[in-house]
């Protein structure tokens, strides 16, 4: 029986399912279904036991469990083999060992918590219990080495467009790939490679979206520059719908990048930015440079003109001040 059966079941109807029912539909011994109901239990579904009718399901756990996120997802690929943790050190960590011992292409590593979730150029991810999507995925595409950049930019749109068409949210992004509400960080984007000279073996691609985040009980200084969607909408937003939304858009740009429609999505990502027009300071190193945000490239790098109308490329950096465009 597979293991989310029972669950399936359950969910086609508000009304109970006998346990004769459900042995006869999967094919297995009513115990069977009975141990599929205590383990569903376990995990923090309520269902109602009463005895000659059946079962019912009355709650679902708040968790991002694999069962839940098989239901209702539309890809082939990203999110069809899900890993999960109620506590991990970093998502992109634990892809990154499953990508290097074989695993498929479009593998989820999804974390309720991270101990240690990893920023950019070494920063921490405050990732707290529950309050957001902490998640990283495995791509292995046919490209050259310095192709990956796109991947960044590419999951930038399919996130923000994602969040976009879900909260109905002005989401931007701001070079290279933080996505801003009303200038305020709501996610981070982490690709790490993994190469030879002339081929790419994978990316991991992780993502952290500030969900539901309790923005008093983050440090001040995240406080003072990261937002979270339920700040916005009013209300807690479901992490699950988000997390479906997001897999389907980042397949469906993955397969667009791939087909060779790069320039169709950065035409969207500029479309979306919040960095080009501006004047901006980019910190690089230990260096700042001033200039006009003129126009991302095809390789992602930023191209600034400078006070004395010279032309600056920026590969990697982050963007110091950047005023929200609305
Ligand atoms: C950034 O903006 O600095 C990138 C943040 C990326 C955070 C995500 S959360 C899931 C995945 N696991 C990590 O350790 N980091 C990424």
């Amino acid at each position: 029986m597979k293991k989310k059966a029972v669950l399936t079941e359950l969910e086609r109807t508000d009304d109970y399912v006998s346990g004769e029912q459900l042995s006869e539909i999967l094919g297995v011994s009513r115990t069977a279904v009975w141990k599929q109901i205590q383990s569903l239990r376990e995990q923090g579904y309520e269902i109602e036991a009463q005895p000659r009718i059946g079962y019912r399901l009355l709650k679902r756990p708040d968790l991002l469990l694999p069962a839940e996120i098989a239901s209702g997802l539309n890809t082939t690929c990203l999110g069809q083999e899900v890993v999960y943790y109620s506590e991990v050190d970093s998502t992109n960590e634990i892809a990154r060992r499953l990508a290097q011992q074989g695993a498929a292409e479009g593998t989820l590593v999804v974390a309720e918590r991270q101990t240690k979730g990893k920023g950019r150029l070494g920063r921490a991810w405050v990732s707290p219990e529950g309050e957001g999507l902490w998640f990283s995925f495995i791509l292995r595409p046919k490209m050259l080495p310095p192709e990956a950049p796109r991947a960044t930019l590419v999951a930038a749109v399919a996130v923000a467009q994602a969040l976009r068409r879900e909260t109905g949210l002005n989401i931007r992004i701001k070079w290279p790939n933080d996505l801003l509400l009303e200038g305020k960080k709501i996610t981070g984007i982490l690709t790490e490679m993994n190469s030879e000279i002339g081929r790419i073996n994978f990316l991991v691609v992780g993502i952290g979206i500030n969900v539901n985040l309790n923005l008093h009980s983050i440090p001040p200084e995240i406080n003072a520059t990261a937002t979270s969607l339920n700040a916005h909408l009013k209300q807690p937003a479901s992490r699950l719908v988000l997390l479906h939304r997001c897999l389907e858009e980042l397949e469906k740009y993955y397969e667009l990048w791939q087909k060779g429609a790069f320039p169709e999505i950065l035409a969207e990502w500029r479309h979306l930015s919040a960095t080009l027009g501006n004047q901006v300071q980019i910190k690089m190193l230990d260096d700042m440079i001033e200039g006009f945000a003129e126009e991302v490239e095809l390789d992602g790098s930023l191209r600034l003109r400078l006070a004395d109308g010279s032309v600056y490329q920026v590969i990697a950096g982050d963007v110091a001040f950047d005023p929200p465009k609305l």
